[in-house]
């Protein structure tokens, strides 16, 4: 079957996602392609954090009804270390940003009910997905339902099929230039069915390694361990998991860890990844297939936002005034913005992690910048504005 669009989208993550739903408000149409199921995107568990304006935007365009309802606004932050917490009172350092709980699946399930409210395609379990003739005005996704091919044609196409799609990999060798970074460890994820310990966020650094303390609802608590990147779950059962986290989360008599039921456990890579630019031709990069941040910032989704914003902005002046200078200035506007983020999350993972290199000395240093950190309010406002988000350009 052929099919024709103004804008082909593939990948239905935040990023595919959220661009699609800006561009039907400009008036503008579009298709998503995704490999998965409906039901397989909006369960799928990753992060949960989102900055200040990615709540704001989710609000303004009409899709914060549930996040209104069910998010959790956090004002602050709690850094532990040498066995005591400091928080970082998020809001008094910005001039009263927070930053909310929403787990990213919710945000998925949310976009997903209002596109098709609003009579949107979107292709679920979509096979062989490709992407084709995008050094020319008329680029197509290509793709199977059921053994029978589809093409699509369209006048851009947004590659927002995260780290292991087809839209990177399609561009011709020497266009992009990657830069990338793989740390020596990893995270160990649980998702608890224990209320939160705390009402914040606590992140933990500790001579066994790094461990987070987060949550998804009052009821149900979401906890990470630095682990080795290879790490084998069958070594953790949930009882030596608790132990770990116990240990690294203590903090005198007064705090006390509350257990409860595993409900799901996985191990995340950490890895810091950019590519440049973020386009070629007609088809434009955004999100997770653009960049990847180590989680320690909390910065993934709301990345992926940040370039949709940006992509449906240039998409609308080109739309509306005929005018492609934002559109060929895409990467360069996302890219500024994509580096400090990338340096944030860089600095906070070298601050809180142990590394099977360093000495003694460099933990005596990493525990003075921890002490800087919450002792100088120039610092911990450093952490802060990065922390609720940068402002978008
Ligand atoms: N064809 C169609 N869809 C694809 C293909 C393909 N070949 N490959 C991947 N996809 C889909 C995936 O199934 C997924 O639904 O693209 C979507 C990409 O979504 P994400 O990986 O969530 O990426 P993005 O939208 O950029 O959002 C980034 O996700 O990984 C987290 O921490 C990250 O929070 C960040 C956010
Ligand atoms: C999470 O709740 O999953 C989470 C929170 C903060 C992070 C990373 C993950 O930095």
């Amino acid at each position: 079957m052929n099919l024709r669009t103004q804008v082909g989208i593939v990948g239905a993550g935040p990023a595919g996602l959220m661009l699609s739903h800006l561009l039907h408000l400009a008036g503008i149409e579009s298709v998503v392609v995704e490999a998965r199921s409906r039901r397989y995107v909006g369960e799928r568990v990753r992060a949960g954090l989102l900055e200040q304006g990615t709540v704001d935007l989710l609000k303004e365009t009409g899709v914060g009804e549930r996040l209104t309802r069910l998010g959790l606004t956090h004002h602050g932050i709690e850094l532990r270390f040498g066995g005591h917490g400091h928080r970082i009172d998020l809001s008094g350092l910005t001039g009263g940003s927070t930053v909310t709980i929403y787990a990213q699946h919710e945000v998925i399930k949310d976009l997903i009910t209002a596109r098709l409210a609003a009579g949107a395609q979107i292709v679920f379990e979509a096979d062989d997905v490709s992407v084709h003739d995008f050094d020319g005005p008329t680029p197509k996704i290509r793709y199977r339902i059921e053994g029978n091919l589809n093409e699509l044609s369209c006048d851009f196409i947004a590659g927002c099929d995260g780290f292991h799609g087809v839209c990177r990999p399609a561009v011709p060798a020497g266009v992009l230039t990657m830069y990338d970074r793989v740390y020596p460890f990893a995270w160990l994820g649980i998702l608890a069915e224990a209320r939160p310990s705390s009402d914040e966020l606590i992140y933990a650094y500790h001579e066994r390694g790094f461990a987070l303390h987060s949550m998804r609802s009052p009821t149900i608590t979401r906890l990470y361990l630095q682990c080795a990147p290879d790490e084998d779950l069958g070594n953790w059962p949930d009882e030596k998991i608790w132990d770990e986290l116990e240990r690294r989360l203590a903090a005198g008599k007064g705090w006390k860890l509350n257990r409860g039921a595993v409900i799901q456990k996985g191990v995340t890579e950490m890895r810091s990844f950019v590519v440049e630019p973020m386009q070629s031709g007609t088809l434009f990069l955004a999100g997770d297939a653009a960049h990847i941040v180590p989680p320690t910032g909390a910065k993934g989704l709301n990345l992926a936002i940040a370039d949709v914003r940006v992509l449906a902005r240039a998409l609308s002046d080109y739309y509306a005034n005929g005018n492609r200078e934002l559109l060929t200035k895409y990467s360069e506007i996302c890219l500024r913005r994509v580096w400090k983020v990338q340096r944030f999350s860089w600095w906070m993972t070298s601050m809180l992690h142990r590394f099977a290199d360093e000495n003694a000395f460099d933990q005596r240093r990493q525990l003075a910048e921890l002490d800087y950190l919450t002792s100088s309010r120039a610092a911990s406002q450093t952490l802060a504005e990065n922390y609720v988000g940068l402002p978008m350009e």
